[in-house]
């Protein structure tokens, strides 16, 4: 049975250990796994922009013996000039997996309804599996008990806040989340993933959550897709900017946390961004590994 990532809620949490193990492999000896998936191939399908997942899973499978094939929203227009069900039949004739960014979550479980080889989960609305997978991969390669640590997420209850309640439930971190008012993440995610162990808190209060945390992380105000509300989100989120008065309320050793694309004076200032406790790029890097560790998994 092939299997895919659509969610870390799919990964048990043996799985997501031993996926960090792997990435960890993979970091550490590149060349001893050059020809771990020799001509295999990826689609990599977008139907929103992007830097980091983009260059990290096409330099991935490329690092691990393989290609991918870069599919611009352009392209194949999904559901548009074809149907998500026919676009994932074809592919299945000619590719060993399919990488997938869009926007509802539904139409990347109709591709892996369909198809018969491997989908991850590249970005969707709803959640950001891959993103959440490396970041918490950052923290344990550092040496850190994920069971004991406590994480700060500040800003909008979107696809990383969405990602990082099931990376709590699966890992034991610790998640106090800060939203505006009628901005928190779903409560059926919430319910469902506390249900399975997330230990996770809402705040209405910025300085309230980041107060003795191990790590504050933000995400933008407007994700891909809200562009139209983004002057009104600005206003309503300006109090949830991290600043250095904000992250100073955290642990004296804490980290800056962002997915990243930043929109720097908005949701983060330079002086946190840039600041020697950001680890914002080593998250960069880590999704390049931990994505050749959940390919090479799935496509293997
Ligand atoms: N963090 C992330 O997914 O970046 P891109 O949107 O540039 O791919
Ligand atoms: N929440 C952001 C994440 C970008 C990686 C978005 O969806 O645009």
């Amino acid at each position: 049975m092939k299997k895919d990532l659509l969610s870390i809620k799919d990964l048990r949490r043996e799985e997501v250990f031993s996926l960090f193990e792997d990435a960890r492999e993979l970091k550490t000896n590149l060349d001893a796994h050059r020809q771990d998936l020799k001509g295999k191939v990826l689609a990599m399908i977008f139907e929103k922009p992007s830097l980091r997942t983009r260059v990290t899973f096409e330099t991935g499978i490329y690092q691990l013996g393989g290609i991918g094939i870069y599919l611009a929203p352009q392209d194949i227009q999904l559901g548009k000039r074809e149907a998500v069900e026919d676009v994932a039949r074809n592919l299945s004739r000619w590719v060993d997996g399919i990488m997938i960014r869009t926007f509802g979550q539904e139409i990347v479980e109709k591709m892996a309804r369909e198809a018969t080889v491997p989908v991850i989960n590249a970005l969707t609305d709803l959640y950001h599996p891959c993103q959440i997978l490396a970041d918490l991969f950052t923290l344990w390669e550092r040496g850190h008990d994920l069971g004991n640590f406590v994480l700060a997420y500040v800003g909008d209850g979107n696809n990383i806040a969405h990602s990082l309640i099931w990376g709590a439930a699966r890992t034991g971190l610790h998640l106090k989340i800060a939203t505006p008012e009628g901005y928190e993440p779903r409560r059926e995610i919430l319910e469902e993933a506390r249900a399975q162990g997330a230990k996770v808190e809402l705040f209405h209060n910025p300085q309230e959550a980041v107060k003795g945390a191990d790590a504050v992380y933000t995400d933008v105000w407007a994700s891909m897709g809200q562009e139209a509300e983004r002057e009104k989100r600005l206003k309503i989120f300006r109090p949830f900017q991290v600043n250095m008065d904000l992250f100073s309320r955290a642990k004296p050793e804490a980290y800056f946390m962002h997915c990243l694309p930043a929109h720097r004076g908005e949701e983060v200032t330079d002086e946190v961004i840039d600041h020697p406790r950001s680890i914002v790029l080593d998250q960069a890097e880590n999704r390049l590994h931990i994505q050749k560790a959940i390919m090479r998994r799935l496509m293997g």
